[in-house]
């Protein structure tokens, strides 16, 4: 099948098309480099070094012999989109472009406005771009497990029987997001509904959980190969960033309580997950959704696994429990369904400590790389406009990200906020601020 994979150069974009184009498909790939710029306007870095898409490409053509094809540029320039699709012609799009940290989206006004243009109109464009030239073409689109909340009753996949004054129905599951950034994944499950049920395009929404762990079979195959790993304040996820503090010798901390339960899921499932749903599609017409995780954990839990780990190797570990700058149920019941995928013959990788040991010993060959100073979490969900200490990029970042060929003026559109897109500029010639 002819893949296009939007936000290719991302964490999990990047193994999704060695994954894709190793099992027999023909990928192209679509990004802006924006995650690569926002590393610069945070001060942030991957831990492990990532190389430019470029050197990605051709290594892995290098190494496979198969070609990938890449579109540079911004999805919420219409033309641009349009051409790429009318180009690549795809079977299935996967869309991962967007903004996806919870923390960068409520940062600010700024900030919750970048989000949700980005990604809102991103897939909006998606949907016409579909509708206009590739009508038959499935839409493979990340969403969040973060769309449903917390609620107190079983979270179904996508959708609820409901009986209300005597009548039933099957009804969309009842949105309750916890930041600008999952209200924006929620917005697009909305508009892809209604382009489905509307025009007859076809979807799967993957309501996924948190990605955990930087390995695949195709990214250990040669260091260009690598995918990012972040586990700074604004874009790391929780057990990465245990594992981090684990190894720095820094506090495992826990906000709040420490029972909020979230579901989780490696990365090698998350390839496989859509790969199913892409040898697997909808008919036309269909919206459907599967939730996709394999297991579900409390973060006092992880914490708890990754101490009990680090002890093993002699790490010093201990967990602490810090203010929550997060508004959110600590304590709560959870339970969500997730048969779908499993239905469809995942086998899923479980969590265990040998997985988090071999985490640890990665990131100790890289722990000399960690910024201590991005670890803590400034981000407070309460204030509107939260001190932007991450906005202090040094030289050495603005020279990195400019190696990474940042997107030129016309790439970034019209939406980036005029304060970001003069960051990303300077930063792409090298200038600061
Ligand atoms: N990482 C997780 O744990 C996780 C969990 C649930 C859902 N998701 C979803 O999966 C998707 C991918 O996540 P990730 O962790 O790989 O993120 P990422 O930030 O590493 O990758 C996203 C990629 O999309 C590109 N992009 C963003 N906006 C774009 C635009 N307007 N035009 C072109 N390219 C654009 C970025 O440059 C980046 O390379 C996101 O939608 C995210 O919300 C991720």
């Amino acid at each position: 099948m002819k893949v296009l994979v939007i936000g290719g150069d991302g964490y999990l974009g990047w193994p999704q098309v060695m994954h894709l184009s190793a099992n027999g498909h023909y990928v192209g790939i679509v990004d802006n480099f924006v995650r690569r710029a926002l590393d610069v306007e945070c001060g942030t870095e991957s831990l492990i070094p990532i190389y430019p898409l470029e050197t990605r490409i051709a290594t892995w053509e290098e190494i496979s012999g198969n070609r990938i094809e890449s579109f540079v540029g911004d999805i919420t320039n219409f033309d641009f989109l349009t051409n790429a699709i009318r180009s690549f012609e795809p079977d299935a799009i996967v869309h991962y472009g967007e903004q996806r940290s919870a923390p960068y989206s409520m940062v600010n006004h700024d900030h919750a406005l970048f989000t949700q243009i980005n990604n809102v109109v991103g897939t909006l464009n998606i949907l016409y771009a579909l509708k206009e030239h590739r009508p038959e073409c499935h839409l493979v689109k990340l969403g969040t497990m973060g769309e449903y909340g917390t609620p107190n009753i079983d979270i179904e996949e996508g959708f609820i029987e409901i009986s209300h004054n005597g009548r039933r129905d099957v009804l969309p599951y009842p949105k309750q997001p916890g930041s600008f950034y999952h209200l924006s994944k929620v917005h697009d499950s909305h508009n892809i509904m209604f382009a489905c049920r509307v025009w007859g395009l076809r979807s799967t929404d993957l309501n996924q959980g948190v990605v955990y762990g930087v390995e695949t079979p195709q990214t250990v195959l040669d260091e260009r190969l690598a995918t990012r790993f972040d586990y700074d304040g604004i874009w790391g996820t929780v057990l990465n960033r245990y594992c981090v503090e684990a190894v720095i010798h820094h506090p495992l901390t826990v906000f709040g309580e420490g029972e909020q339960t979230r579901g989780f899921l490696d990365i090698r499932d998350t390839m496989r997950c859509v790969e199913l749903a892409i040898l697997n599609p909808p008919a036309l017409g269909e919206y459907r959704v599967f939730n996709q995780f394999t297991e579900q954990f409390t973060v006092r839990e992880l914490a708890e696994l990754v101490r009990q780990t680090a002890h093993k190797k002699g790490l010093p570990a201990r967990i602490v429990r810090e203010k929550n700058p997060r508004v959110e149920q600590e304590v709560h019941y959870y339970n969500a369904k997730h048969v779908r995928l499993i239905d469809l013959g995942l086998e899923p990788h479980c969590l265990t400590d040998t997985l988090v040991d071999s985490m640890l010993d990665k990131i100790s060959e890289y722990k000399h790389r960690v910024r201590v100073e991005t670890i803590p979490s400034l981000v407070n969900w309460r204030m509107t406009n939260n001190p932007t200490r991450y906005i202090a990029p040094s030289r050495r970042h603005a020279e990195q990200a400019a190696g990474a060929k940042l997107p030129s003026e016309g790439d970034l559109g019209s939406v980036v906020s005029a304060h970001l897109r003069k960051q990303i500029l300077n930063s792409r010639d090298g200038k600061v601020g």
